[in-house]
């Protein structure tokens, strides 16, 4: 199986939101919102990067990248998700692939970091660590991990693009 990363084309929409929906379907801690939350994204033009995995053809995982503001702290920040993996597809090392391409497109874009609401036990084998100058007054606010790309780190409060609500 070949698996290629590459950015999001015109008339991707509609599969990202099904390789969405179904990596989210089992997931307990879902409510289901993450794939409108990708449309509403592109809509207000806050997907500052949007990476897809393709193989045979068809999306078979998805990453999303947009713009965060760090209240009292530097700009140059994004938020990384939803990220999703076709069910069938999970373990394969995709996701792992379509993080650190985005990663290392956001290094190129001399972004200052990332940060993510998620898992430590996955996102820390990419360098996210939990940061306590960093502070997100948000459900699930204690799993707010950061990846610094330049110059130190900084501290505040995270507010993510207004998709997210
Ligand atoms: C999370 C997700 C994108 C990872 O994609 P993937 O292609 O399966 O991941 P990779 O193959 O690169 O990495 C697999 C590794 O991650 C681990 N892993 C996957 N999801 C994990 C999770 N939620 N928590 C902890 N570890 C996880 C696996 O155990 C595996 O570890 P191993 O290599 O030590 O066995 C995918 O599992 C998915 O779509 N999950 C449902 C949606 C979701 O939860 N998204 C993230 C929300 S924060």
């Amino acid at each position: 199986m070949t698996i290629s990363i590459r950015a999001e084309r015109p008339g991707d929409a509609a599969a990202i939101r099904a390789v969405t929906a179904d990596a989210f379907a089992g997931v307990p801690y879902s409510d289901g919102s993450e794939s409108g939350i990708i449309d509403a994204l592109r809509a207000a033009g806050d997907l500052s990067l949007s990476l897809v995995a393709e193989t045979d053809g068809t999306v078979a995982g998805h990453v999303a990248f947009s713009p965060v503001v760090i209240e009292g702290g530097e700009d140059g920040w994004f938020g990384l998700g939803p990220v999703s993996v076709r069910p069938d597809l999970q373990r394969l090392g995709i996701g792992s692939r379509l993080i650190g391409t985005g990663i290392a497109e956001l290094r190129l874009r001399a972004a200052r970091g990332v940060v993510l609401v998620g898992d430590p036990a996955y996102y820390a084998r990419f360098g996210f660590e939990r940061d306590i100058r960093l502070v997100y007054p948000r459900p699930g606010g204690e799993f707010l991990q950061r990846l610094v790309l330049a110059g130190s780190g900084t501290g505040g409060v995270v507010r993510y693009a207004r998709a997210f609500g």
